[in-house]
């Protein structure tokens, strides 16, 4: 079993890390992307196959992911490559660290813009914008918001200067306090949307789109989002969670632990999902609206209940707090690692992060006004940064992870590291790992690009 130090500091109890990792996990994915990807891939199908990926895939390569962290105790880059050497394997595998450091920089540049929505949103619905508004005007807001940048940008930099001012300070202090509580609030008020739209025209509809299964409207490439957004979700394959298991007491169950963590971050999305379609029925808008799905239509359903005001703030700062609490940790292994390589100042090293990754934010920000007819293989530029990280380098840093967990590191090593009670589990999990998963990703990586 690993050792109960590292220099970046441990979570204070098992409950803790649960907290963080699912504070990681859940985030703009679950409520902002889930929603809108699965109205544009057709529905039930496409949830079919994320769930399959969530289970068969995901929460194996997660458990990997995590003891690699917490077998390493240093950020994902050193990580890798102290591990590799151990176990005589090239020191190629830390490419691993280096894929998932820039995949992380990459999402949190555009991720930081789309929470800045949220944040915009928090202050108009305070200001009793929304209150009974038509689907039409509130489609509008959104469009205005969008068409400028100044807005944008504000939002954004703020954003940015919230997520690293805590990375600075490192997770222990601030973020495990504030998700402690904002969690639980988080789900309590899911639950209440959840209510409304249950008592809603659109329900039926809803709740069929999303379970009915249709197959036929399933494509490669929503095989491959799907595939993606799981990795995305459990914020897995670019060692965010690897270096949140750095972080890790050395007595507990990762296996466990793991799928607590993964149970959590699927009922919220199936939770944002059975909020949003209901209402995207019964006022007559399309579920393949696209990234502006999710602020489109809960507005709506604020503005008619009553309470709605303070409801729909606080559903938009809970929004924001659980966007902010993952990208913390997008930026987590890179500032660790410059911590660590060039022995600075962890607010240095934010700092820098933050600044960079808030300039290459302005092209997230540009690509929804001024440069929206700027493309390449018909995608904008934050689509274009969304698809090769979430689809293509999250699911490689998944598949080099389950290969070298697999294939590089001893099985009594890995026996003792993750905690799976059953022998004939762990079998089945390393049987995962060395052939399912692999075969699965790449023949999915194929299919999609070809
Ligand atoms: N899991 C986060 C979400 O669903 C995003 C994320 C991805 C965070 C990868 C860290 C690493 O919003």
């Amino acid at each position: 079993m690993s050792s109960n130090a590292s220099m970046h500091g441990l979570w204070q109890s098992r409950w803790l890390f649960i907290l963080a990792a699912t504070g990681s996990a859940v985030g703009l994915g679950n409520i902002w992307k889930f929603p809108y990807i699965t109205g544009e891939n057709g529905g039930g199908a496409f949830v079919l196959v994320y769930l399959l990926c969530i289970s068969i895939i995901g929460i194996p390569v997660m458990i990997a992911e995590v003891s690699l962290g917490r077998m390493g105790r240093q950020s994902p880059i050193n990580t890798m490559k102290a591990l590799a050497q151990k176990a005589g394997a090239s020191p190629l595998w830390s490419s691993i660290g280096w894929m998932g450091a820039i995949a992380g920089f990459l999402i949190l540049s555009f991720y930081s813009v789309i929470a800045g929505w949220a944040l915009s949103y928090t202050l108009d619905m305070a200001s009793g914008n929304f209150v009974n508004i038509s689907a039409e005007n509130s489609g509008k807001i959104f469009g205005d918001l969008l068409a400028n940048p100044t807005q944008l940008t504000i939002w954004h930099t703020a954003f940015m200067i919230l997520t690293l001012g805590v990375v600075a300070r490192g997770v222990n202090a601030g973020l495990e306090k504030a998700i402690k509580v904002l969690m639980p609030v988080l789900f309590i008020l899911l639950f209440i949307l959840f209510g409304y739209a249950l008592s809603s025209s659109g329900f039926g509809q809803g709740f069929s789109f999303m379970f009915d299964f249709d197959f036929s409207k399933l494509t490669t490439e929503s095989i491959m989002v799907a595939l993606g957004h799981a990795f995305f979700t459990l914020s897995l394959g670019l060692g965010a969670i690897m270096a949140y298991g750095a972080y890790m007491p050395a007595d507990t169950s990762i296996a466990k632990t793991i799928i607590i963590v993964a149970f959590l971050d699927t009922a919220v999305a199936i939770m944002a999902g059975l909020a949003i379609f209901p209402i995207v029925f019964a006022n007559g808008l399309e579920p393949s609206a696209g990234p502006g799905l999710l602020f489109q239509t809960l507005p709506i359903a604020f503005g008619q209940m009553s309470g709605g005001v303070i409801f729909g703030t606080m559903f938009f700062v809970l929004v924001s707090f659980a966007a902010w609490s993952s990208a913390i940790s997008l930026a987590e292994p890179i500032v660790a690692w410059f911590v660590e390589k060039f022995k600075m100042s962890r607010t240095l090293a934010a700092v820098i992060i933050g600044f960079s990754a808030w300039l290459l934010g302005l092209a997230t920000v540009f690509s929804f006004n001024i440069w929206s007819d700027v493309k390449m293989f018909d995608k904008t530029v934050f689509d274009l940064l969304d698809f090769l990280t979430t689809n293509i380098m999250l699911p490689l840093g998944g598949l080099l992870i389950a290969i070298f967990v697999g294939w590089k590191m001893s099985e009594t090593k890995m026996m003792n590291e993750v905690g799976i009670d059953y022998p004939i589990l762990f079998k089945l999990w390393r049987f995962t790992l060395r052939f399912l998963a692999p075969i699965a990703i790449i023949a999915v990586l194929v299919n999609g690009l070809i």
